[in-house]
C-alpha cells in the first residue's frame, strides 16, 4: 500500500493465506472499510461481495468498482444482513472487526477523543449517537455499558461526574467528553493511555450494536458458507474475540448429545479449526503499525455438516439495554 493509503490493512498476508483464495472464487469482505483486503483479494482472481454500512466508505470505493468491471459488487449495509446479501454460497469470508483510520481520522464523525467534533460515533450515520446516551441513559446503565464495554473499572465515578454535568449542560462535543473523563480520571503517567480511551470504546460498541453485530456475522458464516469454505476473522479486543473464540470452538466439537448417547445421536462440527489458538501480527507490523499490536486473527474451514440452530447464549455477550432504550 502506498504511504498515503487512508487505513493501512492489518494482517494481510496472514488474511489472504488463510482465506486460501482461488480464481475464480467468490469471496465476502465484510468490512470493506479502505478496500484493503478487497484489493488483495481481486488480485488473486476472485470475485468479491464487499460490505459496509458506513456510506462515506461506499462512496469511496465506487471507483474501485467501475474498475473491477463485475468481479466487485459493493453493499452498503449491515454484515448481520450477510444470509441476504449472499444470493448464493460463497467460497470465503473474511471480517476485520472495528472502525477505520478514516473514521477516526475524521473528527466530525466524533469516534476520536483527541479531535473535537460532534459526539456522534455512528457508523452507519442513523439512529441513536452516542450524545444521545451520554445526556439520556440512566446512571446505572452508563456505569454497566462503560464497565462491561470498555473494560473501566473507575465506570462508576465517570457515570457519577457525567450525570452530575449534563444535568447543568447536556455533553455534545467529543473533546468535552474526553476533558470530564481525564477531569475524573486523571492522567495516568505510567501507561500514557488517554483517560477517555476507554469510555469512548465502550460507547462506540454500544452506539452500533458492535459485540451482537459480530455475533449475527458469525452465525450467518455458518449458512451462507460452501463446505470448504474459509472463514477468516481480525479483531482488536479481547471482547471480540472472545466471541469468535467460544463460537468456533463450540462449531469445531460434535454439539447436543451427552457423552452416554451414540456419536450418531450428535451434531457434527461445522467448522475445522486451522488453530485452536488465534494468531497475532509478527513483531515488524506490529512495530509498522501500532493498530496491528492488539490484532488476533481467528481462521476456520466449514465443513459439510448442516447449520445449527441460532444460540445467542454460546456468546456470553453482556446484558445492556438496547441503545433506543436508554436513549429516550
Ligand atoms: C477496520 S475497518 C476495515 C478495513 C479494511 N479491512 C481495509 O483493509 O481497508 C472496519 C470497517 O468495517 C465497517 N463495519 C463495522 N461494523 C460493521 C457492520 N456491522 N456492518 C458492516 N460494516 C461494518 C466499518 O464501517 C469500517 O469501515
Amino acid at each position: 500500500m502506498p504511504d498515503e493509503a487512508p487505513h493501512i490493512p492489518v494482517m494481510l498476508q496472514e488474511v489472504i493465506d488463510n482465506l486460501a483464495v482461488r480464481a475464480d472464487d467468490c469471496i465476502v469482505d465484510a468490512t470493506f472499510g479502505a478496500g484493503g483486503y478487497t484489493r488483495a483479494i481481486l488480485a488473486e482472481g476472485a470475485s468479491v461481495i464487499a460490505i459496509d454500512r458506513d456510506p462515506n466508505a461506499i462512496k469511496a470505493g465506487q471507483n474501485l468498482v467501475v474498475e473491477q468491471g463485475g468481479k466487485l459488487r459493493l453493499v452498503e449495509d449491515r454484515f448481520a444482513n450477510l444470509e441476504a446479501i449472499c444470493a448464493e454460497p460463497v467460497d470465503g469470508i473474511v471480517a476485520d472487526i472495528g472502525v477505520s483510520s478514516m473514521q477516526i481520522d475524521e473528527g466530525e464523525r466524533g469516534f476520536s477523543f483527541q479531535q473535537d467534533g460532534p459526539l456522534d460515533m455512528r457508523m452507519a450515520g442513523e439512529g441513536v449517537c452516542a450524545a444521545d446516551v451520554v445526556n439520556h441513559a440512566p446512571r446505572k446503565d452508563l456505569t454497566r455499558i462503560i464497565g462491561l464495554l470498555g473494560d473501566e473499572r473507575q465506570a462508576s465515578r465517570i457515570s457519577a461526574e457525567i450525570v452530575e454535568r449534563r444535568a447543568k449542560q447536556p455533553f455534545e462535543t467529543t473533546l468535552d467528553l474526553a476533558a470530564l473523563c481525564e477531569k475524573t480520571l486523571g492522567r495516568n503517567q505510567k501507561t500514557r493511555i488517554h483517560p477517555a480511551t476507554r469510555t469512548f470504546q465502550a460507547l462506540r460498541i454500544f452506539v452500533n450494536r458492535e459485540l451482537h453485530e459480530l455475533a449475527d456475522a458469525l452465525l450467518a458464516a455458518e449458512a451462507v458458507l460452501k463446505p470448504g469454505g474459509r472463514l477468516v476473522v481480525v479483531t482488536f479486543h479481547s471482547l471480540e474475540d472472545r466471541i469468535v473464540k467460544r463460537f468456533l470452538l463450540d462449531r469445531s466439537e460434535s454439539a447436543g448429545g451427552s457423552r452416554h448417547l451414540p456419536q450418531a445421536d450428535m451434531a457434527a462440527p461445522t467448522f475445522t479449526l486451522k488453530k485452536r489458538n488465534a494468531l497475532a501480527a509478527s513483531k515488524a507490523e506490529a512495530e509498522r503499525n501500532p493498530r496491528a499490536r492488539s490484532a488476533k486473527l481467528r481462521a476456520a474451514i466449514r465443513t459439510q455438516a448442516p447449520a445449527r440452530a441460532r444460540d445467542y447464549a454460546l456468546f456470553g455477550l453482556p446484558n445492556l439495554p438496547e441503545p433506543q432504550e436508554v436513549a429516550a
